[in-house]
């Protein structure tokens, strides 16, 4: 009985580690925990802010979170608290920083978009997760990643009254961005969308970028181009700044981007609260703007054109409302779930080196 008590609490501390998958976009972070039925998703808007005035109340939102670091091993974090995702953009309309506008800043503020997309979740004493995340540039960022968050933070979630939360995190792998998808693509069941045994083409269809990818047979990268065309946020801007649009609000300014978007994601196409339905403004956009991006992407990867089955497409793009036809038309295979697919196939990298304990 004795003898038994040691490996029980170890494996009651194995078992309640996570595997989790974490897709630092630069307009989203999509943070995958767990697989099955428990699995858990958080997707926020990769934006953040630090608190430095006493709050006048709790906020919370499904898309963003209050952190308040109280001590770990982020020294220099210590005492200070944070905004992330929609949070920030409430508290510090103009002011926040946007993890879009410098690749660096995604490396630089991993743990505090992490902790943000933790605190949407219900509390937990402890949080022990075991992590692979992707990175536009492994080489540049990966050391930096590891640095940034890996070790142990505690933390009170919402108010740093609340009760404390203490977070593990294992930095198990940093892989390439595309690489999460391409292993969602090759095991998606009850078929897989791309072939292993080919050359396998995707264009990802992000928020800042719009990336055509050539893989060679087993998911090693032959040939990756950032297009010099911005991806769904030139979208975005284009209807914010649509004169409909800008004469309806009657500032003289342009819309709001991240209102658009969620009006685009829940269907309505409703600006905000306001009377103002913008579908047709968004039709007339993008067709131009996918045939655009589609084009150029295709040129970009023609050599491989021959020796590569089929071209598909991930990123939220890939998941617009009424794209379906125009990508069937372009010859494009928009995956399911697009705009997870990095992040669920990240989620399935670590729980496959959980047990090794790589
Ligand atoms: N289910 C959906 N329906 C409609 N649009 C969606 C959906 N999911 C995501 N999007 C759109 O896709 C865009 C975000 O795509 P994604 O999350 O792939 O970008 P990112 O990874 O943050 O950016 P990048 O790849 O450039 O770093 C947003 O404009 C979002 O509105
Ligand atoms: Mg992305």
């Amino acid at each position: 009985m004795i003898l038994m008590q040691p490996k029980k609490a170890a494996n009651e501390q194995t078992s309640s580690i996570i595997a989790t998958g974490v897709d630092t976009g630069a307009g989203l972070l999509k943070f995958v925990l767990g697989s099955g039925q428990g699995q858990q998703r958080v997707r926020i808007p990769a934006k953040l802010v630090e608190v430095r005035e006493e709050l006048h109340d709790e906020l919370t939102s499904e898309e963003g979170g209050h952190f308040f670091y109280h001590e770990g091993s982020r020294e220099d974090l210590k005492n200070r608290e944070f905004f992330t995702g929609s949070l920030a953009a409430w508290k510090a309309p103009t002011s926040h920083i946007k993890l879009s506008d410098n690749p660096a800043l995604k490396a630089e503020y991993v743990l505090h978009m992490c902790l943000g997309a933790l605190a949407t979740l219900p509390y937990r004493e402890t949080w022990n997760l075991y992590l692979v995340l992707s990175s536009h540039n492994t080489q540049v960022f990966r050391d930096l990643v590891i640095e940034k968050s890996s070790g142990s933070h505690i933390v009170s979630f919402g108010s740093k009254d609340n009760p404390k939360s203490k977070v593990f995190l294992t930095v198990s792998l940093v892989v390439p961005e595309g690489a999460g998808s391409y292993g969602y693509c090759a095991s998606y069941k009850p078929e897989p969308l791309i072939d292993r045994a080919g050359q396998v083409i995707s264009i990802d269809y992000g928020t800042s970028t719009c990336i055509p990818t050539v893989f060679a047979p087993n998911g090693k990268i032959i040939h990756r181009a950032v297009l010099p065309v911005g991806g769904c946020i030139d979208l975005l801007e284009a209807i914010a700044q649509d004169v409909e649009l800008v004469k309806f609000l009657g500032t003289g300014r342009a819309g709001d981007t991240e209102i658009i978007r969620q009006g685009i994601e829940n269907r309505s196409f409703r600006y905000g609260t306001r009377n103002f339905q913008f579908q047709q403004i968004y039709l007339k956009h993008l067709k131009p703007w996918l045939e655009d991006r589609s084009r150029l992407a295709r040129a970009e990867v023609e050599e491989w054109r021959d020796a590569a089955q089929s071209i598909v497409a991930w990123g939220g793009g890939a998941a617009l409302p009424f794209t379906k036809e125009m990508f069937e038309k372009l010859g494009i295979q928009p995956v399911p779930e697009a705009c997870w697919a990095n992040s669920l196939g990240l989620q399935k990298i670590a729980e496959a080196r959980l047990p090794m304990g790589k």
